[in-house]
């Protein structure tokens, strides 16, 4: 579905992602571990080419290589996102935040338009899939998280995103939430056979829901295998020792949702 080939980030001086070459089948479900500060928001942004990549480049089934606006663009339409803070409207209700997933298709004038009759159908299809349609009328902010974080599920979803990317998208949640929106998220990517790769830092998710799990530190892969392979060693050695984390920034806010898309 997707190849990344000696795709690689830097700020400045700093590399973020060391040349990395990926393969996504279609339909596979692949988890990012790693500790804070390895690479896994920067791998999952450049796989949708939502920030520029230092080198290498990205061939998508359907496109070719990305190498045009108008390419980039059809990516875009093709990825569905969620971001680990939801990265919602909060006044709006959750029925509005879903229809937002359709800047993706159109333009971002469209957005602001009205909805078709159409479009609020699909919408609630949406909602109803991800199992909070009685909530569709309720302002986002008065949802728990758990229920926040359906909503960005159903809105990716009003993109039909063949590619799914998901950055820590149950961080801020309790074990058992957490547990049911990756169960959810999972089995609509089963369903649809949407490529997806996920971030987590709940290796137990990862271990029962991947059929892969990469692992990454300091900017590179050095895990890559089935849950099966994710020995304990392996994982001591992933999180043992982050020398990153302890010179690294604050965390740069992750891309709005409208930003991405504007972007
Ligand atoms: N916009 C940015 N400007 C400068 N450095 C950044 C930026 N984004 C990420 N980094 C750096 O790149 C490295 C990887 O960050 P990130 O991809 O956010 O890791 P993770 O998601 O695994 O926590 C970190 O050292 C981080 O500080
Ligand atoms: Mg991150």
């Amino acid at each position: 579905m997707l190849q990344a080939t000696n795709i690689a980030k830097r700020y400045g001086s700093a590399t973020a992602l060391h040349p990395t070459t990926l393969h996504l089948e279609k339909g596979s479900f692949t988890v990012l571990l790693g500790p804070s500060g390895a690479g896994k928001s920067t791998l999952l942004r450049c796989l949708a080419l939502l920030q520029p990549v230092s080198e290498g480049n990205i061939l998508v089934r359907g496109i070719g290589m990305v190498d045009t606006a108008a390419k980039l663009r059809e990516l875009r339409r093709k990825t569905g996102f969620i971001f680990q803070q939801h990265q919602l409207i909060l006044r709006e209700t959750a029925l509005r935040n879903t229809l937002n997933g359709r800047i993706g298709f159109h333009s971002l004038f469209h957005g602001l338009l009205p909805a078709s009759p159409l479009e609020v159908e699909k919408a609630y299809a949406c909602l109803a899939r991800v199992g909070i349609e009685e909530f569709a009328l309720t302002p986002a902010g008065n949802l728990s998280g758990g229920q926040q974080q359906r909503v960005g599920i159903a809105r990716a979803l009003m993109q039909q995103p063949e590619i799914m990317l998901a950055d820590e998208p149950v961080a801020s949640l309790d074990p058992q939430r957490a547990y049911e929106v990756i169960e959810l998220l999972h089995g609509i990517c089963r369903e649809r056979g949407i490529c997806s790769v996920v971030s987590l830092h709940q290796v137990d998710l990862a271990r029962k829901f991947a059929d892969r799990i990469i692992a990454l530190n300091a900017g590179r892969i050095v895990f890559d295998g089935s849950p099966d392979e994710l020995t304990e060693s392996v994982l001591t050695r992933l999180y043992a020792t982050s020398p990153v984390e302890k010179s690294k920034p604050d965390t740069p806010p992750a891309l709005s949702f409208r930003a991405a898309f504007a972007a």
